[in-house]
Parts: structure tokens; sequence; C-alpha cells
């Protein structure tokens, strides 16, 4: 996969590029990584690349021309036509479902604003797609434009060694994660649940299933509305409300 990203703060993105797995997803050839910053496209005497808003207000705007000519020259660097997305709180949101679309693709550019935001022209005419990581407004969208690239990072095949590990795990299945364990097997005091030591594999597999059930039930019960529960979870989260603690182990 390739990612273009267009930035006022390139060195921002060694946070990924130089450590952990995004970094090791390089190192391996699997991602490409190219950074343009909109200000080496800015030909005035102090490199311009914001100004105040046309009808008043307060802050800047990021100006059309240095920002598209990032752009085009990430477009036109792509081994083929990138999908262009815009980090900004009114983008759609992004969740599991928006990353398995987007690691389809083989480039992506990633538009990283600051200030108030883009000239909205840039919006309407270079940008494919809009991508909100939260509710919440930062600074700017470089952080945004990192967890979107350390979250595909992850989908691309070989990046991640253990198969098993993305099968499990949170949202794969439209269900949080249940607990980990590891040693020591009493922790001050505090005993890791029989089932996980028995070595009955079956008895683990379903204990695990009830965990995360559990675990879903009581953080993010409106998941179950995507991914609806089968029969044998009724029971379980039936016995759950019911306040059964045979209903799962300790711990959990
Ligand atoms: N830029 C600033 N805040 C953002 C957010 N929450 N998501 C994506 N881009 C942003």
């Amino acid at each position: 996969m390739w990612i273009g990203i267009v930035s006022l703060l390139p060195e921002m993105f060694c946070a990924v590029t130089e450590h952990g797995l995004v970094s090791r997803a390089v190192a391996a050839n699997r991602l490409q990584i190219d950074v343009a910053n909109p200000r080496d496209f800015a030909h005035d005497k102090h490199h311009t690349v914001d100004d105040a808003p046309y009808g008043g207000g307060p802050g800047q705007v990021m100006m059309a021309e240095p920002i598209a000519q990032a752009t085009e020259y990430l477009t036109n660097a792509a081994p083929s036509a990138p999908r262009r997305i815009y980090l900004t709180p009114e983008g759609r949101p992004l969740n599991q479902e928006v990353v398995e679309a987007l690691v389809s693709h083989d480039a992506l550019v990633l538009i990283a604003g600051h200030y108030e935001g883009i000239d909205e022209r840039v919006r309407a005419n270079l940008c494919d797609d809009e991508v909100s990581i939260g509710d919440y407004v930062l600074s700017g969208g470089e952080l945004p434009a990192m967890v979107l690239i350390d979250a595909l990072a992850r989908r691309i095949p070989g990046v991640l060694g253990n198969a098993e590990s993305l099968a499990c795990e949170s949202f794969t299945k439209g269900r949080l994660e249940g607990a980990h364990y590891t040693r020591p097997r009493i922790w001050r005091g505090e005993a890791v649940p029989d089932t996980l030591l028995s070595g009955d594999h079956k008895a683990v597999k379903s204990w695990r299933a009830r965990s995360a059930l559990k675990r879903t039930y009581e953080r993010r019960p409106e998941l179950f509305r995507a991914q609806p529960l089968e029969t044998h979870e009724i029971t379980f989260i039936d016995d759950l409300q019911r306040g059964g603690d045979h209903a799962q182990e300790q711990g959990s």
C-alpha cells in the first residue's frame, strides 16, 4: 500500500514511520509513505499557507493553492489513482468497517488541515472522502492521519504476524474483546480463572466468547444491533441480567 500525506508538520509522522508496527510495515516494503508540505508549494516570499476567512470571524483558513499543489504532487507520485481523504471532525466516523474498506485501495492521499480548516474549494474538487476520528476537535489532522495509518497498516497482509490475533480482536466480529491473563497465576492475591488453566480448549474457547459477550453487553450493547445475538448468546445474557454469576467465572 502507498500513502501520501499532505501536512504542514511532516516531522510528526516520524512517530509512526520510525517506531512500532507502521515502521515495520515500511521496512518490510509493504507500506510506502510519502509526505508533501504545502509550504513548499507556497511561492511568495514568506511561504504563506493561510489567510483570514472571507466574511470575517476568528482564525485562519488554509489557502487553496498550496494545499492543492501538494495534493496534486502526491497524486502524480502515487503508483495508481489514490483515494484522497481529508481528515476533519465533519467527516464520516472512522470505524473498523471504514478501515477494511480503505485498506483495499492501493494508494491513498491523506490531507491534514490546520487552523479553522481548508478552503472549501479544495474539499469540493480534490477530496474524494472525509474522515473523522471522533467527536472532538484536535489542532490539526496529523494525529488523525496517524491513527488511520496505524489502523490500516495492521490490516495490510503480512504485516501482523499472527492471523489469529486479528480474528479474535475487538470489532472484527462486532464484539469487544474479553479478558486476557498471563503469568503469574496469582497476582496480588488474585487468581486467573480456573477454566483458562484447564487445558480444555473447548471450554477455554467458550469462556472467551462469554467474556467478550459480557464486556460488550456491559459497555457497548449497541454493537448487538449491527451483529445480532445468537440463541445461545441470548441465554447467556438472560443469565447475566438475572445476576447469575455462574454465567462467568471471576475476573471477566
Ligand atoms: N482534525 C481535527 N480534529 C479532527 C478529528 N476529530 N478527526 C479528524 N480530523 C480532525
